[in-house]
């Protein structure tokens, strides 16, 4: 047979082949080690060098007209295999998408989030102490030394005796002030700090669950006083409720951990019977409502966070965020909060896209 009708009947072939198989049998019949090209191509070998001259260019263009449409057959195959799973895999955007279940953020997850975004525009950075605290950072530091009968102003969660360390007696926090000695300690003065966290104390009722969340805060920096307290709280709650119209009133009151101590009250009005904070509690139809407690740090305290007293001052607040919550988002008992309930999550919960900023607004949108 000349090489020409060779060369048809090759190609003819493979214009024939019907996958990437039958190809590939096609490939190793012609080009393979024992295919029928190659084994014409081993024939130049015994030729005279005249013969082999007018031979070759022939036995080589066959060879290669038969790989190039061994290419472009199976490029084609190829590209028609791709097409076909393109058409096969179409998704049609305009069907509703499943109905996966979705998660929520926790209220609580969200009003820490708010109270983050709020104070670090004040110049606040977020720090964390343990849950499982011992009883010097929980109380003696704070100016509540072993017979303080402030200690028991907290029902507390104490460990064991024998799981005691260092002969301190480990407890669960009942407030989130022992991370202001963590944050004198750690990192000296200046400082400006929220601590949002789990605290725990044995108590169970509506308004109360054995572990709930408190914020606390602190500064300490030179000649800081009780006007910065003041306005420090009352730029905090404008922005975190939203509205201007918010009026505190701060009252004497008394903690081992600050002196003077100032309990904050906030003004609210009765709106059909519900409380909506605003405007000053003294105004007909108005009342004030108990928020938080506060006041300047003591001096012992700022001296068992290893600071001098003389040279720094400061102020601290703890607030409940649960509490902070039930407020803004309406909800009445506490309990449901930790029930893990996906109806109440579902109801109350925040979209993971609603991120709280500033300049959107801090808070979630219904
Ligand atoms: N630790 C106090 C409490 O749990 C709150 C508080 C914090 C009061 C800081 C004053 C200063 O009730």
């Amino acid at each position: 047979m000349d090489h020409a009708a060779t060369r048809e009947t090759a190609l003819a072939r493979i214009a024939a082949a019907q996958d990437l198989g039958a190809l590939e049998a096609l490939r190793v019949e012609f080009l393979g080690k024992q295919g029928s090209i190659s084994g014409l191509m081993k024939t130049l070998g015994a030729m005279s060098p005249d013969e082999r001259q007018a031979k070759a260019p022939q036995i080589q263009a066959l060879r290669e007209s038969v790989s190039d449409a061994l290419t472009a057959a199976k490029d084609a195959l190829e590209g028609a295999a791709l097409e076909a799973q393109l058409a096969r895999e179409t998704i049609d955007l305009s069907l509703p998408a499943p109905d996966a279940p979705r998660g929520t953020i926790h209220p609580v997850s969200q009003v820490m989030d708010e109270l983050a975004e709020i104070f670090a525009d004040m110049g606040f950075a977020v720090a964390t102490g343990p849950e499982i605290e011992d009883d010097w950072h929980n109380f003696t530091a704070l100016n509540m030394p072993d017979n303080h009968p402030a200690r028991a102003m907290h029902d507390t969660f104490y460990f064991p005796n024998e799981m005691a360390s260092g002969g301190r007696k480990m407890l669960l926090r009942t407030h989130t002030s022992p991370v202001q000695i963590r944050a004198m300690i750690a990192g000296g003065a200046p400082i400006r700090i929220i601590a949002p966290g789990r605290v725990y104390r044995s108590d169970s009722d509506a308004t109360h669950t054995p572990m709930f969340h408190q914020v606390e805060g602190l500064v300490i920096d030179k000649g800081i006083t009780l006007g910065h307290l003041k306005w420090t709280l009352e730029t905090f709650l404008k922005a975190y409720f939203e509205r201007e119209d918010i009026v505190l009133r701060l009252r004497p009151s008394y903690f081992p951990f600050t002196e003077p101590s100032v309990e904050v009250d906030v003004g609210f009005a009765l709106v059909n019977g519900k409380r909506v904070l605003g405007g000053s509690g003294d105004a007909p139809d108005h009342g004030w409502m108990e928020l938080l407690g506060s006041g300047m740090v003591n001096r012992k305290v700022i001296a068992a966070g290893g600071l001098d007293p003389d040279e720094w001052q400061g102020f601290a607040f703890g607030v409940g965020v649960d509490r902070l919550a039930m407020l803004k988002y309406g909800m009445d008992d506490l309990r449901a909060f930790f029930d893990g309930d996906v109806r109440w999550l579902a109801h109350y919960g925040f979209s993971p896209l609603d991120v709280p900023t500033l300049s959107a607004g801090v808070g979630a949108r219904a």
